[in-house]
This record gives structure tokens, C-alpha cells and sequence, in this order.
């Protein structure tokens, strides 16, 4: 089974963009590392040049008028038989405020991507979708089949961009795997650490290097111990999970499938600053401040369907995730 996954994955050249993010450029050291060919596209927004200087890329905005041709002259130029989708703006806040660009940027940059994909005759994709497609929901552990109510343009142009893959599939054959990721954190490479300070993990270690307490919003939900629950992933695992899910597409001819990516293990952020304690060696205190509009109490992962239909294990956990982060940052 590993012999043949590596044998397919050994064959493929693949399209990534947004190579030059946090998890694009783990995708694509991964996918480089087991012997894919990679050529990345990215404009660079909120990518860092140094993570693709020395790898094949072409700077591009996606959503721009004439991307489609530029994508298809890649395809040619690479022989392109696979595409991993990573690239979309991502701040749940600026959607709130910026909805149409979202959707230009997000939606746009993927249909151009597809009707590139379309002329050039490549049908295999994985889109970076999104936990944010669920919303609020009040359940312990998310399932693909729930009916999803994101709450944020951010997360609408998510699942839009999987009714779009998927219509896609219906009219010209299109396969698409969607990996809807949890709360992705930690380093696979210590050139490769998060630096975006948007997530939890990032934002207290800021928070530290600047002497202050880090802020925790809401001590008062429904949860243990009274702080949100997420299920944290690390992205060395979320990198692996696309190779996964590539190798199922090399393999399998079922043309839409949505897979939920973390650990089906719930940390609450009173942990996780916890295990930040441990990992630093820094005693630090908290504040805690009101409930922020738009946080479910807890979004953790059923990873019962990746597990059994890609085979794809998280192996990292919460120590390995922190440890990480910090060793990168450091
Ligand atoms: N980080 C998370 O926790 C998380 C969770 C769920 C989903 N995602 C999704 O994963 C993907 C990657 O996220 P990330 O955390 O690596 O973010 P990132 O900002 O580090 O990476 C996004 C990359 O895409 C590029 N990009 C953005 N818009 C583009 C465009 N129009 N044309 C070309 N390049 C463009 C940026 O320059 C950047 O290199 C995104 O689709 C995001 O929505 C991330």
C-alpha cells in the first residue's frame, strides 16, 4: 500500500497554490520530499518570498482578468496533472467588512483555476475548504454530512467554492477531494513557522514576546472549564493529509468526496495556553475578556471518514504542536 501510494505520488506534477503560505509551503516540501514534481503559483499577498525562492514559481493573482491564461500556460509549461487549491484570503474579520472582494478573490480565483483546469484536460483537485463552513454548530464533534450555515463571508466563500468544485465534477468530470481543516498550528520546518498572528498559538507567543498576558475571550462557556474547545492539527499532518488525498485521487474514480481534518480531540484554550507555560518556560498570567461575537462554544472533528477512507492518522499532538510553533518562532 505505501509502495503504491509513493508510486503515484512519485508520477504526479502538481499545481499549488498559495505555496508560498504557512500551509501551502509545508505542502509543497512535503509533496517534494516524496518525490512529486511542484510548481507553485501565488502573488506573494500574504506569502513570503523566501518559502518558494528556491522551488519553481510563478507569481499570480489568481482572480486577476487574464489568470485563466496564465494558469493553462503553467499546465502546458509543467505538464500540471494535479492541482492542490491553498490559495484565498482567510481573514474572517476583513470578509465581514470586504465581501465582495472576498468572494472576487476566493470564488473568482477558483473559477479561474477550473476553467484553466477544464481547457488543459487536468480533473483532479484538492481545495482547501474550511471547519468555518460548519458555523455554530452545537454538536461535540462535526460530521461531512451535517448541513453547514457558515456565519461569515469567509467561511460562505468556502463552501461555495466546494458547490463550485462539485458542479464542476457534474459538468466535465472534474474529481475534487475538500479537506476541511480544524485549527491548523505548529511548524513541519523550523523556516516554515505561522507568522500570521491570527491564530491562537502565534498570538499568545506575540503576546509574550511583547511582555504582556494574552488575551483569552470568554471564561464562561458551556465547556469544562469554561474556555472554547477547537481540535488542533498539526501541519505537518494537514500537509500529509493532502498527500493522502491526491494518492486517492490517483487511485479512486469517485468524483466529489469531503473529508474534516484534525484529531477528533478537543483542547480548550485554558489548555493550550497551559501546555504554552510548559513549552516556554515563561509563568505568564491570562486576561480574560467577554465572549467575541461569531465563537462556538467548540468545533472539534469526526475524523472517522478520513480515517477509514484515506487511511490518514493526525500522529502529532498538543506538546508536538506547541513545541513547534515555539522552536520556529524562536
Ligand atoms: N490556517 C488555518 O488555520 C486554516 C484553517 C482552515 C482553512 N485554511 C485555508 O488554508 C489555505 C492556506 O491558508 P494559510 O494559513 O496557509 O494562509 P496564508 O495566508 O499563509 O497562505 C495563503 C497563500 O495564498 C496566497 N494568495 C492569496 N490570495 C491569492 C490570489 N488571489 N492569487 C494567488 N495567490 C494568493 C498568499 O500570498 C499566500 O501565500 C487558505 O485557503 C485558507 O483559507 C487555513
Amino acid at each position: 500500500m505505501l509502495a503504491c501510494a509513493l508510486a503515484i505520488l512519485r508520477g504526479m506534477t502538481v499545481l499549488v497554490t498559495g505555496g508560498a503560505g504557512y500551509i501551502g509551503s509545508h505542502v509543497a516540501r512535503l509533496l517534494l520530499e516524496r518525490g512529486s514534481k511542484v510548481v507553485i503559483a501565488d502573488d506573494l499577498s500574504t506569502g513570503i518570498p523566501s518559502r518558494v525562492e528556491n522551488l519553481e514559481h510563478v507569481a499570480l493573482d489568481l482572480a486577476a482578468h487574464d489568470a485563466v491564461e496564465t494558469i493553462r500556460s503553467i499546465i502546458r509549461a509543467h505538464s500540471v496533472d494535479s492541482v492542490i487549491h491553498l490559495a484565498a484570503r482567510k481573514k474572517v474579520g476583513e470578509s465581514v467588512d470586504l465581501p465582495e472582494w472576498y468572494y472576487k478573490q476566493n470564488i473568482g480565483g477558483l473559477a479561474n483555476l477550473l476553467e484553466a483546469m477544464k481547457a488543459e484536460n487536468v480533473n483532479r483537485l484538492v481545495f482547501s475548504s474550511s471547519a468555518a463552513t460548519y458555523g455554530m454548530p452545537d454538536v461535540a464533534a462535526c460530521s461531512e454530512d451535517m448541513i453547514c450555515q457558515p456565519i461569515n463571508p469567509y467561511g460562505e466563500t468556502k463552501l461555495v467554492g466546494e458547490w463550485l468544485a462539485r458542479a464542476a465534477g457534474r459538468a466535465w468530470g472534474l474529481r475534487v477531494v475538500n479537506l476541511r481543516y480544524f485549527n491548523v498550528a505548529g511548524a513541519g520546518w523550523d523556516d516554515l513557522a505561522d507568522t500570521a498572528v491570527a491564530n491562537l498559538i502565534p498570538i499568545a507567543f506575540a503576546a509574550l514576546k511583547a511582555g504582556k498576558a494574552p488575551i483569552v475571550f470568554g471564561g464562561d462557556y458551556p465547556t469544562a472549564d469554561g474556555s472554547c474547545v477547537r481540535d488542533y492539527v498539526h501541519v505537518h499532518d494537514l500537509a500529509d493529509a493532502h498527500l493522502s488525498a491526491l494518492e486517492y485521487l490517483g487511485r479512486d474514480e469517485r468524483k466529489f468526496d469531503t473529508f474534516n481534518v484534525g484529531t477528533g480531540q478537543g483542547s480548550s484554550v485554558f489548555e493550550v495556553l497551559d501546555e504554552i507555560r510548559r513549552v516556554t518556560g515563561i509563568n505568564f498570567d491570562k486576561v480574560v475578556e467577554p465572549r467575541r461575537a461569531g465563537d462556538p462554544p467548540s468545533l472539534c472533528a469526526d475524523v472517522s471518514r478520513i480515517n477509514s477512507e484515506l487511511g490518514w492518522h493526525a500522529k502529532k499532538n498538543l506538546a508536538e504542536i506547541v513545541e513547534s510553533a515555539w522552536a520556529a518562532i524562536s
